[in-house]
């Protein structure tokens, strides 16, 4: 295999070369060197790329704060391992802070290298992990939310995506296997009804379907979002039950690193591979690798339910036990939040806490008799679990503020229109409005109502920040994706167009 990587990579780009001339778990062996030699004067392509694959990004914007990005497959995260990343946070992270993101994940702001040996040791006692979190990996494995806790799911799915974590990164340790892939790679599985894990947004996605009156998951292939193309995942026609995910996405994955495209990676991801070869051929050599054969989809899915944001206070499959999903703004968190968030869910729950896509998060386990003191806790003003409309469905990508892709300013800005739009109209129901800094859709514009994607426009012959805007993204039972509907709207412009818009299409009075 590596071979053929090598004398394709020969003419190839430079992610490939430097992939082939060194794999990115080997900066692993230097952590101690770097760290006492320092940001300024190591490998700028240790620094800068390889090591993502250990979960550090140099951030161009902030240089010698690196980010961190963990892995926390499912969403879960305990009191504990949240007060670990509260001290990372507090002791290492000069001005630091951490970010809920879309795949249920967690980003750590303001790291030094020099601190980066200490951190892992951390990281390891309380057994989490940021391998293979950046780059061409296969990123966070993505659930419902509320798996083991939802009265009306089918299977509880934690294990599973524990498990696909496990052989991906061989238990947490790092597995060359899979740390070159062509490009990243999603993989998202669903136990419940409503399609939390925006199912047709991820390279694998298992949606729960019954075959033979058995339990199981149809698989969805392909979907993907990129500065010039965007898809939604299609129906592979596999049907597997639970205890072959894993072999299949080892399958998939293996198909993958051998046959995907490498040569441009604006073209490199799974739905590329699959446009070139087809689905048959592609579902043949999947079952090839797997090596039995593989059952065709069943004739429908479970996934019947409109999504639900588990903001509030909702009874748990557990007699007596209620999980309350607090609403986070924009997914941010500083250390005094987690630290606090830690001790709700220790003192109301059983310590465990779990992340959503919509960058927030939800306290499990907490007793009936236990709820209304917790009701009454002073963090539950900044952290609702009654937000309004606008703010309840407000997702956001990182934005200028610490990254150097995006193009605009899209947090701080995007808290600060709604508390504005939310002054001036009144409405009857929740609006989802996502923003991302720049094409690459990280705040995924394409499954809002209304997308709001960074781009730079002319006003008044200077150069200033502006959106290009997408409408009619649909999540949940028949999700299908947005689309580009006006370009290059001036941020500045901004507040009257979607005023309007919320006026004419979502239903929404002016309050004036
Ligand atoms: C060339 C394409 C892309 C580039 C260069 C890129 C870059 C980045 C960077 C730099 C960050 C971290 C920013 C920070 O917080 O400091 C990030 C985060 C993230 N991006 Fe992208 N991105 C790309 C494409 C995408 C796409 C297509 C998606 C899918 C919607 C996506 C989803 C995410 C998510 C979910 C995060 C948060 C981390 C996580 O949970 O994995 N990105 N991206």
């Amino acid at each position: 295999m590596t071979s053929v990587i090598a004398n394709q990579a020969a003419s190839l780009n430079k992610f490939e070369k430097l992939k082939v001339e060194k794999d990115g778990l080997e900066v692993r062996q230097e952590l101690e060197h770097f760290a006492q030699v320092g940001w300024e004067i190591m490998d700028e392509i240790d620094r800068d790329h390889r090591l993502k694959w250990l979960g550090i990004f140099f951030r161009p914007v902030t240089p010698g704060k690196f980010m961190m990005r963990l892995r926390l497959p499912a969403g879960l995260l305990t009191a504990q391992q949240m007060r670990v990343l509260a001290e990372i946070v507090q002791r290492y992270g000069e001005d630091g802070n951490a970010d809920i993101t879309t795949r249920q994940n967690l980003q750590l702001r303001g790291i030094r290298i020099e601190d980066v040996p200490d951190i892992f040791r951390r990281l390891k006692a309380v057994e989490m992990t940021s391998i293979q979190s950046g780059m061409d990996n296969v990123r966070n494995i993505t659930t419902s939310p509320i798996a083991g806790l939802d009265a009306d799911e089918m299977m509880d799915v934690r294990q599973l995506a524990r498990q696909v974590q496990d052989m991906i990164t061989s238990g947490g340790e790092g597995n060359p296997e899979f740390s070159n892939l062509p490009r990243k790679f999603n993989i998202a599985i669903e136990g419940g009804r409503d399609n939390s894990i925006h199912a047709e947004i991820n390279d694998i996605a298992f949606v729960p379907a019954f075959k033979d009156q058995q339990f199981g998951f149809n698989v969805l292939v392909g979907g993907f979002f990129s500065a010039k193309r965007c898809e939604a995942a299609i129906p592979m026609n596999v049907w597997v039950a639970p205890e072959a995910v894993v072999a299949l996405c080892r399958a998939i994955l293996e198909v993958y690193r051998d046959h995907g495209l490498r040569a441009n990676r604006q073209k490199s991801r799974l739905m590329w591979l699959i446009d070139e070869w087809g689905l048959e051929k592609f579902r043949a050599e999947v079952e090839q690798r797997i090596g039995i054969p593989l059952a065709t989809a069943a004739d429908k899915d479970e996934m019947d339910w409109d999504k639900r944001d588990h903001i509030g206070v909702f009874p748990q499959k557990q007699a007596g036990l209620s999980y309350v999903g607090l609403h986070i703004p924009v997914g941010r968190l500083f250390a005094d939040d987690m630290f606090e968030l830690a001790r709700l869910a220790e003192v109301y729950g059983d310590g465990e806490m779990r992340l959503t896509v919509e960058q927030n998060l939800v306290i499990a386990n907490v007793p009936d008799s236990r709820l209304e003191a917790l009701l009454q806790e002073p963090i539950l003003e900044k952290f609702s679990i009654a937000p309004t409309p606008l703010m309840r469905s407000l997702v956001s990508c990182t934005g200028s503020q610490f990254c150097n892709f995006a193009l605009i300013e899209t947090k701080n800005r995007a808290l600060a229109l709604i508390r504005e739009l939310e002054s001036e109209v009144e409405l009857t129901r929740p609006v989802r409005i996502h923003w991302t800094g720049c094409p690459n859709s990280c705040g995924q514009p394409q499954v809002a109502d209304i997308g709001l994607m960074g781009t730079k426009v002319r006003k008044e012959g200077q150069t200033a920040e502006g959106v290009d805007l997408f409408m009619g993204g649909k999540v949940g039972k028949d999700a299908h994706l947005g689309t580009c509907a006006q370009k290059g709207i001036p941020c500045d412009d901004l507040k009257p167009v979607l005023k309007n818009l919320l006026i004419e299409q979502f239903g929404a009075h002016s309050k004036s």
